[in-house]
């Protein structure tokens, strides 16, 4: 029997004209050459931006949403990143470590993150991102991991610094110990801290 149902068409590779090529062509080199053009017209106007000043250097005013949204996203994936959160404090709390770990933060934190007295220092307020001052807002409850990491690596765009390539491991461990303990310290380690102190600021 005579099948019934219409053939459909085939294309034919030859409907492809030579002008309609030419317009298929045209068509990408335009797409690429306006994503290229926007590319620099963006990079340049950052350019001016940056040239000009319109971004401010100073670090007497607030910082803009922009730079704080990047800053702690950029924090947030970089400690996810790390895996550092599972990682636990290898350190016992004794008054050894924690009274180094004291120590430690007397000569390189109090200056930013305040001594148990609370006294801001000059140097606190200055700085544009304002340091935590553990006596009152502590990290005890933050996982030991990320707290390390933090100290170890410091964190772009604060003032934080970091001092993995001035302290040793057990160093950073041994303040990592302190603020986690810091509101619930020994008697012996908490004498220690009560003596920690910070130059306030001083009087106009
Ligand atoms: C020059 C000032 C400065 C010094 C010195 C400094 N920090 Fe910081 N630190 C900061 C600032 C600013 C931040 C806040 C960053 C932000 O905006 O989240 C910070 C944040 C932190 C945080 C994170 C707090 C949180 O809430 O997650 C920890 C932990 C920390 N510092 C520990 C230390 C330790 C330990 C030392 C000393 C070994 C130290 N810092 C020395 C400025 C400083």
């Amino acid at each position: 029997m005579k099948c019934t149902i219409p053939r459909r068409k085939r294309k034919s590779r030859s409907q492809d004209t030579p002008s309609r090529r030419w317009q298929k062509e045209t068509m990408i080199k335009g797409i690429f050459v306006g994503t290229a053009l926007a590319l620099e017209l963006a990079a340049l106007g950052l350019f001016i931006v940056v040239k000009t000043g319109a971004i401010s250097a100073n670090a007497d005013q607030r910082t803009p949403r922009i730079e704080r949204w990047a800053a702690k996203t950029s924090l947030r994936a970089s400690l996810q990143h790390s895996g550092s959160a599972a990682i636990a404090n290898p350190l016992p709390a004794t008054n050894e470590n924690l009274i180094a770990g004291i120590k430690l933060y007397a000569q390189d934190c109090a200056i930013c993150h305040a001594a148990a007295s609370g006294n801001g220092s000059d140097v606190a307020k200055g700085l544009y991102q304002d340091p935590p001052q553990f006596h009152r807002e502590g990290v005890e409850d933050d996982p030991a991991g990320i707290v390390y990491w933090k100290i170890a690596h410091g964190m772009r765009w604060t003032g934080m610094p970091a001092f993995g390539k001035t302290l040793s491991e057990k160093q950073l461990w041994q303040l990592t110990l302190f603020l986690q303990k810091m509101d619930h310290l020994p008697p012996v380690a908490q004498r220690a801290w009560r003596q920690v102190h910070v130059a306030a600021a001083a009087q106009r």
